[in-house]
């Protein structure tokens, strides 16, 4: 299907906005230089995690995931701790790997032009508007050097997918975390209270990470609409595939009226490509070519298996459905059980699930992790809490059973 572009942005009031709130760029390269000194996912942090009982803090969301695993490799039934898709790679994503390894020599610069042509196609973008890289994670650090690299602050929900707004705190910018609402949504009306003169940017995940939640599309709209005005909006819609019309809920419309909105998608989720490593932002044209500066992408980030595979599944709605179905059948196993066991739950519109604990979180984890179930407890509102993945069916029978000796 093909949708078309409206009308493009005024690239001079843009760059206003943006100039307003970036404060010009000039100290880039020393917070860069800064960057490469600076640890990111240190051996301490990695050792201190393990040591307080697998405990996340500190870690940005993907460094917390990584962490755990060099400590499970080998003992575990069931892998339910950052979100994967085990439904995936498509048959078709796979052959077409195989397919293509002896082109491996080759860079992948005419196979990428094909895979972005074929997303602006099905979205109505202009080519300019999109910018792919190894996953999603590579242009979220690009948007924290680029627009807090001089300092400010982003404004996000509590909690929420941490890895951009923690970046921005290990380049010395702020962090002003507004809480969820006691629905766990998104309260954008304080969100939008929280902005102030030294905001650079306003980060909303929806559906959100970590409680499952999604915002009333509406108002999301009309707030996209007035902030991005003044500030530059962040979407990451990673999770967006799983819900039931994701055309009727995405921003990209919003980025074709021209709203300085930056827009992120993966193929890590509804895919099954996290291995492979592959994802895109679209925003402005001016805001591509900014992030450019400092965010790998392209056809020397990607790989060519990647592209290939993307290419082969982008948009396959029968392989989607079928996704769909089993992680829907997985899910309402999970919640039959926690309910069996006397526990309550965020019900979830994603392939993960929040639950609050009756156990000290990095106690559960560890517990869990012995009977061979990997998942992550957090803090939300001052208690303990687990998120788990939305896996197999075996492996979400291994957690029932794991879970009964412990509940
Ligand atoms: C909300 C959200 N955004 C972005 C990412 C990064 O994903 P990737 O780098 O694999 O695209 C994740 C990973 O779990 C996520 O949960």
């Amino acid at each position: 299907m093909m949708r078309t572009t409206n009308k493009s942005i005024n690239r001079r009031d843009w760059l206003k906005t943006t100039a307003l709130f970036t404060g010009g760029l000039t100290m880039l390269p020393p917070v860069l230089q800064g960057l490469q000194a600076a640890p990111t996912a240190s051996e301490a942090a990695v050792t201190s995690l393990v040591s307080s009982g697998l405990s996340a803090n500190g870690l940005t969301g993907l460094q917390a995931d990584a962490a755990l695993e060099p400590r499970i490799s080998g003992v575990l039934k069931a892998r339910l701790f950052a979100n994967e898709n085990p439904f995936g790679p498509s048959p078709v994503a796979k052959k077409a790997i195989t397919d293509t390894l002896d082109n491996g020599y080759q860079y992948p610069f005419m196979l990428l032009k094909d895979l972005e042509a074929k997303i602006c196609a099905y979205e109505g973008l202009d080519a300019k508007m999109l910018m792919t890289s190894a996953g999603s994670s590579p242009l979220l650090l690009g948007t924290a050097i680029t627009l807090l690299g001089n300092g400010g602050n982003i404004v996000s929900a509590d909690p929420t997918y941490d890895d951009l707004p923690t970046r921005c705190e290990k380049i010395k910018a702020t962090w002003i975390k507004v809480p969820l609402k006691p629905d766990y949504t998104h309260d954008l009306d304080a969100m939008e209270k929280a902005i102030n003169k030294d905001t650079r940017l306003v980060y909303i995940c929806n559906p959100n990470n970590p409680t499952g939640t999604i915002v009333d599309v509406a108002k999301l709209k009309d707030f996209c609409e007035r902030v991005s005005k003044k500030v530059p909006v962040f979407v990451d819609e990673a999770y967006i595939d799983y819900l039931p019309d994701p055309a009727a809920t995405t921003l990209i419309e919003s980025v074709k009226k021209g709203q300085n909105l930056i827009i992120a998608r993966t193929f890590s989720k509804v895919y099954g490509l996290a291995g492979l490593r592959i994802g895109y932002v679209i925003a402005q044209p001016a805001m591509i070519d900014l992030l450019g500066e400092y965010a790998a992408s392209g056809g020397y980030a990607l790989s060519l298996p990647a592209i290939t595979a993307a290419l082969a599944s982008y948009n396959d709605k029968a392989f989607i459905a079928e996704v769909k179905k089993k992680m829907e059948a997985s899910k309402s196993f999970l919640y039959e059980t926690l309910k069996s066991e006397g526990y309550t739950y965020i019900p979830s519109h994603t392939n993960f699930v929040m639950f609050p604990l009756k156990m000290e979180g990095p106690r559960f984890v560890e517990e869990m992790m012995k009977r061979g179930v990997g998942l992550r407890n957090w803090k939300l509102n001052n208690e303990d809490w687990c998120r788990i993945s939305i896996g197999r069916m075996d492996e979400m029978q291994a957690f029932a059973a794991a879970f009964k000796e412990l509940s």
